[in-house]
C-alpha cells in the first residue's frame, strides 16, 4: 500500500510527487469518471492507468488497452465497436468490439490525441449514451465500461487548434493526472532500478556506488523505459556480477564523476551535449525540446545556432515541431 493505494506490479512511489499523486488516484479510482493521464513518453502512464483500475470496483473486471494511434481509422472503429457481419469485405463472421470485451471492467485508450476526428464523434456518442453500435448494425445497445486515456501529447493545444474536439476533452477531462518526468523525481530513480533490476535474471542484484551515482545524474529524457533498458543493458553486460558505470551505456556513464579538472568539459559543451540530447530524444520536435529546457522556442532556436547543432541534428528534423 501506498498512500491508500493498492499497487499493481509494484509501482514505485518514494518521491513526494508521485506520493502525492497517488493519494489522488486513491480517491478517483474509486468512481467510474473518466481520467485523462499526461505525462513524457515512458514516465510510467499505463502503470498508472493499471493501478486506477486495479484500486476500483472493476478490479475484478477486464483491463483493456488500446493504443490508438497503432490503427488506421476504419480498423480502429472495427476494433472498438466491433462490426456485424458483411460489415465490409473479409467480415464473415460478427465481432464484438473492445468496448464488449472490457465490459464490467475499464478500457484504456492510449495516445488518445490520435484518435481520428470521425471517432472522436463516436466515442463522444458512446460517453453520452453509454449505448454502443457496432460497425455494420442499426441497433446500439449499452455497455458498461469506465474510460481511462493517456497521452504525450498537448491536448489542450490539440483542442485550441480543433484537432481534438473540445467536447469530447470536457467530456473525459473529469479528472487529469500529469505523470511527472523522472528528473523532476529523482528519489524514484534508484528504488526503480532496483525494481527493474529484478525483473531481469541478475544474480547480484547490486549496482557500484559509482553506477548509483551515474544513475541519479543522468536526465532520463526517455524516462522509467529507458532506465528499465539502461539496467537491462547493464545487467547483461556485468555478466551477474555487480553493475558498474562501465556497463551501463555510454551516455549514462558519461555522467560519473571526473577524477581530474582536466576532465571537466566547458559549459558550453556541456550546454551542447544536453540540448543534442533532447533533441534526439523528441526526435527533432523543437516546440516539445523546447518544453522539456523550459526556455522559449525562439531560444532554444538562437541556442542552435550558437552552438552550431542545425547541421549536427540533421536538417530534416529541424522542420519538427
Ligand atoms: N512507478 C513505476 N514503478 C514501476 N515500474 C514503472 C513505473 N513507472 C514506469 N514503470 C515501468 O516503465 C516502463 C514504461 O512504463 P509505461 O509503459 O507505463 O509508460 P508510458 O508513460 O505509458 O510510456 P509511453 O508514453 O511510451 O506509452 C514499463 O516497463 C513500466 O513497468
Ligand atoms: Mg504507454
Amino acid at each position: 500500500m501506498i498512500g491508500g493505494v493498492r499497487s499493481c506490479s509494484r509501482l514505485v512511489a518514494r518521491s513526494e510527487a508521485m506520493r502525492t499523486l497517488l493519494s489522488k488516484v486513491a480517491i478517483v479510482a474509486g468512481s467510474d469518471a473518466p481520467v485523462v493521464i499526461e505525462g513524457e513518453s515512458g514516465t510510467g502512464k499505463e502503470v498508472l492507468a493499471r493501478t486506477i483500475h486495479a484500486n476500483s470496483p472493476r478490479a475484478e473486471g477486464a483491463f483493456v488497452a488500446v493504443n490508438v494511434a497503432a490503427l488506421p481509422a476504419d480498423l480502429l472503429e472495427s476494433e472498438l465497436f466491433g462490426h456485424a457481419r458483411g460489415a465490409f469485405t473479409g467480415a464473415t463472421a460478427p465481432k464484438p468490439g473492445l468496448f464488449e470485451t472490457a465490459a464490467g471492467g475499464t478500457l484504456f485508450l492510449d495516445e488518445i490525441g490520435e484518435m481520428p476526428h470521425a471517432l472522436q464523434v463516436k466515442l463522444l456518442r458512446a460517453l453520452q449514451d453509454g449505448e454502443i453500435r457496432r460497425v455494420g448494425e442499426t441497433q446500439a445497445f449499452s455497455v458498461d465500461v469506465r474510460i481511462l486515456c493517456a497521452t504525450n501529447a498537448d491536448l489542450r493545444a490539440d483542442v485550441a487548434s480543433a484537432r481534438f474536439r473540445s467536447d469530447l476533452y470536457y467530456r473525459l477531462r473529469v479528472f487529469s493526472f500529469v505523470v511527472p518526468p523522472l528528473r523532476e523525481r529523482r528519489e524514484d530513480i534508484l528504488p526503480l532500478a532496483h525494481v527493474l533490476l529484478e525483473r531481469t535474471r541478475h544474480a547480484s542484484r547490486r549496482f557500484t556506488p559509482a553506477a548509483e551515482h551515474a544513475l541519479e545524474t543522468y536526465a532520463w529524457p526517455g524516462n522509467v523505459r529507458e532506465l528499465g533498458n539502461a539496467v537491462q543493458h547493464g545487467a547483461i553486460l556485468s555478466r551477474n556480477a555487480d553493475i558498474d558505470v562501465v556497463h551501463l551505456p555510454d551516455d549514462v556513464a558519461s555522467m560519473t564523476v571526473q577524477p581530474t579538472l582536466a576532465r571537466f568539459d566547458t559549459l558550453a559543451a556541456v550546454e551542447r551535449t544536453h540540448v543534442l540530447r533532447v533533441l534526439e530524444s523528441c526526435r527533432g520536435n523543437q516546440a516539445a525540446a523546447a518544453r522539456i529546457l523550459g526556455i522559449a522556442r525562439t531560444t532554444l532556436w538562437r541556442k542552435m545556432r550558437e552552438l552550431e547543432l542545425a547541421s549536427a541534428v540533421g536538417e530534416p528534423l529541424l522542420h519538427g515541431g
